[in-house]
C-alpha cells in the first residue's frame, strides 16, 4: 500500500501520543502533523494535504465538525474521520453532515480505529485512481452487523435524535413538520409523507405541511370538506373520529368521494395509510400520513413510520403550542406592565403637580402672613411706642418713677417690634419682592450666621439682576433649606453659598465641610425618596426646568442646582402655577 499520512487534531497530549503509537505499528502509515485546536486542524491540512485528518469533536477555538466542514471544503482531498468519545448513535449522523467519512468512539479506538482507517482510505485511493466518486463508509463506525429490526430502530433512533434537536432549539413549526415528513421520506424512499393540520372545527384540513407532495396538491386537498356528503375522503373522517385509516387502492376504494379520488390519482397517490396526531389533551389534531404510488397495502415499517411522524409531529405542535401559550402570556404581561408604568407616570405627574401647588400655596400664605405682621401688628406696635414716647415725655415732669415704668413697657414695645419683623422676614423677607434676590439673601445669610454662629461665605454674581418672582422665591426656599439642612445635620462651622449666572443658567452650589449625609439616607436621595425638605427643593427645581446634584461625602456635602433663565438680568418667563 502507499503511504497513507495522516493529521491527527485532538486537544489532549496524551491522546495524539497515543494515536501516534498505534498509528506506528503500519509501516505504510505517516503521521504527517498535529494540531491542538479546530483552527490549528484547518490551518495544518490546508498546509500539509494529509490523506486522513483523525478529528477529535470537543476542542477549543473550533469544534470538530465546524473545522470538518471547512476542510472539506478547503482540502476536498483529505479525507476525514471523527474520533470522540461522544456517544456513536448520536455523533454519526452529524459528523456525516459535517463530511466526515466515519466516526470511531475513543472507547474503542484499539478495536476499531485502523480498520475504519483502512476502510477509508482504501476505496478512497483505489475509486480517485479509477476517477470514481469514493463510497462512504459509516458501518465502520457501529458495532458490529445488526440485524434488520435493529437496524430499523437504530435508524429510527437517529432521526428522533436529530429531529427533537430541531424541535427543542425552537424551529418553526412548518420547518420542523417539513423535517419530519422528509424523514420519513428518507427512511422508506418511494414513499411521500405529509401531516394534515385540521381547522378548529375539524371539518376541514387547515394545512398540509410536506417536503415531497407538491404545493398545488395540497392547497388544493385543503379546499375539500372531509366529512361532508358530497365530497367524502375516508382518512379524513377516520381522523375525525380519531381513528387509523388505510386505503390499498383508492381507485376502487368505494369510501371514496370522485373529487377526492381524482385529486389523489392525478397526482400519484395511489394508496394511503393515516394515523392521528395527539395533542396532549388528547384530542386529534392532525394527521400524519405517507402516500403509496402504486395499490398495495402499507408494509410493517411504513406503518411504523406513519407511527414515528405521528408521535413526533404531535411532539413539535406541542411544543410550539406551548411556545405560543407562553408568548402570549410574555406579551401580557408586558402590556400589563406597560399600562401600569403608563397609570403610574401619570399618578406620579398629579402628585407632582399637587405637591407644587400645595407648597405655591404655602408661599403665598407666608407672604401674607408675612406682609400682615409687619402692616398690622406692625403698624399698630409702632402707634403705641409712639404713644408711649410722648407719655413718657410728659410723665418725666410730673413723675420720675412712672417715667422709668413707661420707659420699661417702651422697651418691650421695640423688643415686640423686633421679634415681628424678624418673624416676618422668616416667613418672607420683604426684600424679596423689593430688592430682590441678593439683598434678600444678604440679609438671610447674615443673620443665620449670627443665630447659628456657622461661618457662610457668600460669592454673589455682580450681574445676577433680577429673575421672575416665583423663580426668586424658589430660590430663595432652596437656600433657606439647605442652610437649614447644614445647620441641623452637617456639625459644620463653615459653609459656602455661590450664585451665578451665566450663558442662559443660574447656578446655585451651596457647600458645607461638615459630616456628610449618612450613605443610605443619601441612596435614598439620589433615587428620588428622602425627607421633606429635599423633597420640597426638588420639587421647586423641576417646576422650573432646572436641574438638582446632591453629593456627600464624610468631609462635606454639596447641593449643586442650575435653572435655565434668560440671559442677562431681564425677568424670565414664569411658569407659575397661578400666574
Ligand atoms: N448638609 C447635610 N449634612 C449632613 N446630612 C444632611 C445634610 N442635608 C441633609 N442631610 C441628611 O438628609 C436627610 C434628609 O434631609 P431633608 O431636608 O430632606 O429632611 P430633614 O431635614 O430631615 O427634614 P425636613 O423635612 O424638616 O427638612 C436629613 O435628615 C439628614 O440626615
Ligand atoms: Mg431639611
Amino acid at each position: 500500500m502507499a503511504c497513507v499520512r495522516i493529521l491527527i487534531a485532538d486537544d489532549h497530549e496524551l491522546v495524539r501520543e497515543g494515536l501516534r503509537a498505534l498509528l506506528a505499528s503500519r509501516p505504510a502509515w505517516e503521521v504527517c502533523g498535529e494540531a491542538a485546536d479546530g483552527v490549528e486542524a484547518i490551518e495544518k491540512a490546508a498546509e500539509l494535504q494529509p490523506d486522513i485528518v483523525l478529528l477529535d469533536v470537543s476542542m477549543p477555538r473550533l469544534s470538530g465538525l465546524e473545522a470538518a466542514a471547512l476542510i472539506r471544503r478547503e482540502s476536498p482531498t483529505s479525507e476525514i474521520l471523527i474520533v470522540s468519545q461522544h456517544d456513536p448513535a448520536e455523533m454519526l449522523p452529524s459528523a456525516l453532515k459535517a463530511g466526515a467519512r466515519g466516526f470511531v468512539s475513543k472507547s474503542d479506538i484499539a478495536s476499531n480505529l485502523l480498520s475504519t482507517i483502512e476502510s477509508i482510505v482504501g476505496p478512497a485511493r483505489r475509486a480517485a485512481a479509477n476517477g470514481a466518486e469514493p463510497h462512504v463508509v459509516t458501518a465502520a463506525a457501529l458495532p458490529g452487523p445488526l440485524d434488520p429490526e435493529r437496524q430499523h430502530a437504530e435508524r429510527l433512533l437517529l432521526e428522533q435524535n436529530h429531529l427533537l434537536e430541531l424541535i427543542a432549539r425552537g424551529r418553526p413549526l412548518d420547518q420542523c413538520l417539513r423535517a419530519i415528513t422528509e424523514s420519513v421520506a428518507h427512511l422508506q424512499p418511494g414513499v411521500r409523507a405529509a401531516i394534515a393540520l385540521l381547522d378548529g372545527n375539524r371539518t376541514r384540513i387547515e394545512r398540509i405541511v410536506s417536503s415531497r407532495l407538491p404545493a398545488v396538491l395540497t392547497a388544493r386537498l385543503c379546499e375539500l370538506p372531509i366529512v361532508s356528503d358530497g365530497a367524502t375522503m375516508p382518512c379524513g373522517a377516520a381522523l375525525a373520529r380519531g381513528e387509523l385509516c388505510t386505503c390499498p387502492d383508492i381507485a376502487v376504494d368505494a369510501r371514496w368521494s370522485a373529487p377526492w379520488r381524482e385529486l389523489c390519482i392525478a397526482y400519484g397517490v395511489r394508496a394511503l395509510h393515516t394515523t392521528p396526531v395527539w395533542s396532549a389533551d388528547g384530542t386529534a389534531i392532525a394527521s400524519f400520513f405517507v402516500c403509496l404510488a402504486e395499490a398495495r397495502e402499507p408494509n410493517a415499517w411504513e406503518r411504523d413510520l406513519v407511527q414515528f411522524g405521528a408521535h413526533l409531529g404531535s411532539v413539535a405542535i406541542e411544543r410550539w403550542r406551548a411556545e405560543t401559550a407562553l408568548q402570549e402570556a410574555r406579551d401580557h404581561l408586558e402590556s400589563r406592565v406597560r399600562e401600569r408604568t403608563e397609570e403610574l407616570e401619570k399618578a406620579y405627574t398629579s402628585l407632582r403637580v399637587l405637591s407644587m401647588r400645595m407648597m405655591q400655596m404655602q408661599d403665598e400664605d407666608r407672604r401674607r402672613i408675612a406682609r400682615d405682621l409687619h402692616d398690622s401688628a406692625g403698624q399698630l406696635l409702632a402707634a403705641l411706642g409712639m404713644e408711649l414716647a410722648s407719655l413718657n415725655g410728659r410723665a418725666a415732669a410730673l413723675s420720675p418713677e412712672l417715667a422709668e415704668d413707661i420707659n420699661s413697657s417702651l422697651q418691650l414695645v421695640e423688643q415686640l417690634t423686633q421679634e415681628i419683623r424678624t418673624a416676618s422676614y422668616l416667613l418672607h423677607p420683604p426684600l424679596l419682592d423689593d430688592a430682590g434676590l441678593s439683598g434678600a439673601l444678604r440679609w438671610y445669610v447674615a443673620g443665620l450666621s449670627k443665630r447659628s454662629g456657622i461661618a457662610i461665605t457668600l460669592e454673589l454674581d455682580e450681574a445676577l439682576g433680577r429673575l421672575p418672582r416665583d423663580l426668586e422665591a424658589a430660590v430663595f426656599h432652596i437656600v433657606q433649606e439647605s442652610l437649614t439642612n447644614i445647620h441641623r445635620h452637617s456639625g459644620s462651622r463653615t459653609a459656602t453659598l455661590r450664585i451665578a449666572r451665566t450663558d442662559g443658567r443660574l447656578l446655585l452650589d451651596i457647600e458645607d465641610q461638615g459630616r456628610g449625609i449618612p450613605a443610605e439616607m443619601l441612596r435614598e436621595i439620589q433615587t428620588q425618596g428622602s425627607g421633606v425638605g429635599i423633597a420640597g427643593m426638588r420639587e421647586r427645581v423641576l417646576h422650573f426646568n432646572g436641574d438638582i446634584r446632591i453629593t456627600s461625602r464624610s468631609t462635606g456635602t454639596r447641593v449643586a442646582v442650575t435653572f435655565p433663565v434668560e440671559p442677562g438680568g431681564v425677568r424670565a418667563d414664569s411658569r407659575s402655577l397661578d400666574s
